[in-house]
């Protein structure tokens, strides 16, 4: 791999949980792999009075923790050599100056504020480092997730954010695309010839995307809270799922040629507002249960959580595309915390065929499936029917099989990896644009609207299951079912 050109990159919200469980192991791999140079450099920054040790001691340990035992304390120690600390407080101009200070004469450099701070700091940070004549046309802007809480307040901070940094300079990250295997379902659709032809309506019957969580909402009650899984998952990770398998080819793979398409399939979705709620939409919060065995409490009885929230910690969707490719096609969205098991995949049902020769045919929703893993292994399996062996001409579903891990046999790189090296190399592919995101929210506000409308609370289910009941008639109700109950 190629080493990345020299760079300063700026941990807004440095003493966070982003920073602490994903940035900093990210970069020190990097950093062991070799591809980060010696004049590069990292700095936390945050609030908190810190020396530049103790960040360091804390940073130790918090990469410690998380990449158990590929961490090797010698390489940290040269990572380290290379990791600082500055105490800012977001609006206080003069604490910018220290920073000023380090940055100065390193101008022709790549510069990377990355924002892993609340999004209502956003406008803040960046109309200070204007005002400390800190931005570059060698600096970029790293803005996570989730970016405002409605399309009004998006707006608001992308505006904030285009008065300093022009579009190109802006990566709003959401690390789903940075997974191996999302990109592998480009790679599927885009590099064989055999799929394209079958990808779409006529062929296609429906379409599932689930990311289920085993874990609960660990210690980010406050901030889970006020967000719920529509806004914290669907409004951006699952969107972008949609986006990758439902877009067209796109011209090329330059970056504005792919988000363009993914545009276009945002602005195709129909909408879901008033009354659809309650025929295209499941909403629900976990109840006490057990994960793995082991009791688990109630949502509301979570730390930080108000005992009357109607926070969702569960979203089923029924999404349609009006497209010529989709017309007609459903695809189904589902999420939420504290499930059966952690498991992302992407399921394509094709449909059966016009008429069987054979007799007794299995039933025909797992006649033809692709089934595409992203969690918690990375595989790729095609359902086809064979001929049983024995006697007559039965037919059974069978698999074929990619485990891309046994196959390619070399160490996957973590999304943030990916993302944090696109980003000093300047590639924004992997990253959302604005008018993607504005599309985003504006297809999801409605629904928010519509439960407040129709839907005061939202449906209990047992932690440890995979959903409310309802979750399962939103696709019995059109003769389907989730991938897990066939
Ligand atoms: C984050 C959400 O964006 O994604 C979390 O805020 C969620 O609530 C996480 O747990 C899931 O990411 P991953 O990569 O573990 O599937």
């Amino acid at each position: 791999m190629n080493v990345l050109p020299t760079f300063d990159m700026m941990l807004f919200g440095g003493t966070g949980d982003l920073v602490r469980r994903k940035l900093l192991p990210a970069l020190y791999r990097r950093h062991v792999a070799g591809q980060v140079n010696a004049e590069s450099r990292v700095f936390g920054i945050a609030r908190s009075a810190l020396s530049r040790e103790q960040y360091q001691e804390q940073s130790r340990k918090s990469c410690a923790e998380f990449l158990g035992q590929e961490f090797d304390e010698r390489r940290w120690d040269a990572f380290s050599a290379q990791l600082f600390y500055l105490r800012i407080d977001a609006d206080v101009s003069e604490d910018y100056r220290p920073l000023a200070a380090a940055l100065q004469g390193r101008e022709p450099l790549v510069r990377v504020f990355f924002y892993s701070t609340a999004s209502n700091l956003f406008a803040l940070i960046s109309a200070q480092l204007a005002k400390s004549e800190l931005i570059t046309p060698n600096s970029r802007v790293v803005l996570e997730k989730p970016l405002g809480h409605d399309l009004a307040s998006a707006d608001e901070i992308n505006q904030s954010i285009a008065a300093v940094f022009r579009e190109r300079q802006v990566f709003r990250i959401d690390h789903y695309l940075g997974k191996e295997t999302v990109q592998n379902l480009l790679a599927l659709r885009f590099g064989n010839a055999l799929f394209e032809p079958l990808w779409r309506r006529g062929r296609v019957r429906h379409v599932q995307i689930t990311v289920a969580e085993e874990l609960g909402v660990e210690r980010r009650g406050q901030f889970y809270d006020q967000t719920g899984a529509l806004r914290d998952m669907v409004q951006n990770h699952l969107l972008q799922l949609l986006c990758i398998m439902a877009m067209e080819p796109p011209a090329s793979n330059d970056p504005d040629a792919v988000r363009d398409e993914k545009l276009k399939v945002l602005r195709s979705l129909r909408p879901i507002r008033g009354a659809d709620v309650t025929t295209k939409s499941v909403r629900g919060q976990y109840k006490a249960g057990a994960t793995n065995g082991a009791p688990v409490p109630a949502y509301l009885e979570e730390k930080d959580i108000p005992p009357n929230s109607t926070t969702e910690t569960f979203v089923a969707l029924k999404a349609e595309i009006d497209s010529w490719r989709w017309a007609g096609v459903p695809f189904y969205l589902r999420t939420g915390k504290r499930l059966q098991e952690r498991l992302t995949e992407l399921v394509v049902t094709f449909e059966d065929v016009p008429y069987s020769v054979f007799e007794a045919p299995p039933p025909s929703e797992s006649a033809n499936q692709l089934v595409i893993q992203l969690q918690p292994e990375e595989s790729i399996t095609l359902t086809i029917l064979a001929k049983n062996p024995g006697e007559g001409m039965r037919l059974k579903p069978v698999n074929l099989n990619l485990d891309l891990g046994e196959t390619f046999k070399v160490k996957v790189l973590d999304a943030y990896e990916r993302l944090l090296m696109d980003i000093i190399n300047g590639n924004l592919t992997l990253f959302m644009r604005r008018d993607e995101l504005d599309a985003a929210w504006r297809w999801i506000d409605p629904i928010r609207e519509g439960w407040l409308e129709f839907e005061d609370r939202p449906k209990l289910y047992t932690a440890g299951s995979w959903g409310p009941a309802a979750s399962s008639s939103l696709l019995g109700r059109d003769g389907f079912a989730w991938h897990d109950e066939q």
